[in-house]
């Protein structure tokens, strides 16, 4: 079973919590939160204001995705604003244990996310102890952009690695140009949590553009 997860990045932010309510009634098990910087990738978006006042009036799961250059930093305010898994960048400069370590202390999970040009091996000594791995789609930034097929094999390599490791249940989620295209690549790779932003958001039927997404997941497991 797969995780279908929007990513608000594509949503209309003057009304952001009909648009999550929008997509959760239609579907969606996760909500995605892209939270950027300007300094770790070249734009800015929303952060633990937003976050607080949405989690209040919409209870969902929040996947927060940290795209910021000091993650450690912020953990204990996104967790106290309502994220229930907070994802980081291994490219970030804050220290990986400490920051697992950290979201754990919060109770949420967390995960690692790796950008496009970090290889698979970067996340190997943390499996252990993660919850989730994002494997980055697209270069960190924007939404809209074109997917990736040659993530694939990096995929396939932390799926085989988790699997080593006694970690069967290791989450592995996908962001950036997933639609119901290119699904099939990314499931038969072993990723399990899909993130959406414009195939999902940019449609006017969000319910169908969820269960088109998630049909395409499950024609692969079948
Ligand atoms: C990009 C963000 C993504 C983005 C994906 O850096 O991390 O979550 O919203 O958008 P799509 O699905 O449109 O590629
Ligand atoms: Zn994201």
């Amino acid at each position: 079973m797969s995780i279908i997860c929007p990513s608000v990045l594509s949503a209309d932010f003057s009304s952001l919590g009909d648009e999550c309510r929008d997509v959760l009634s239609g579907g969606a098990d996760w909500i995605h939160y892209d939270v950027m910087d300007g300094v770790f990738v070249p734009n800015i978006t929303i952060g633990i204001p937003v976050l607080r006042s949405l989690s209040k009036k919409v209870d969902a799961f929040y996947d927060v995705h940290l795209m910021i250059s000091d993650p450690a930093k912020y953990v204990d305010a996104f967790a106290n604003a309502g994220a229930r898994h907070i994802s980081f960048h291994i490219e970030s400069q804050s220290d990986a244990a400490d920051t697992i370590e950290a979201i754990h202390n919060k109770g949420i999970l967390a995960g690692v996310a790796l950008k496009p040009k970090t290889p698979a091996e970067a996340v190997f000594p943390y499996l252990e102890v993660l919850d989730l791995v994002l494997v980055m789609t697209v270069e960190p930034g924007f939404g809209g952009q074109k997917f990736m097929a040659d993530m694939c094999p990096k995929i396939r390599k932390i799926r085989e690695e988790a699997s080593r490791i006694g970690r069967d249940d290791m989450l592995i989620e996908v962001d950036g140009g997933i639609d119901a295209v290119t699904t099939p690549m990314v499931s038969s790779a072993g990723a399990n949590v899909l993130v959406a932003g414009s195939a999902v958001f940019n449609k006017k039927d969000r319910a169908e553009a969820i269960a088109a997404i998630r049909k395409a997941a499950e024609d692969v497991s079948r």
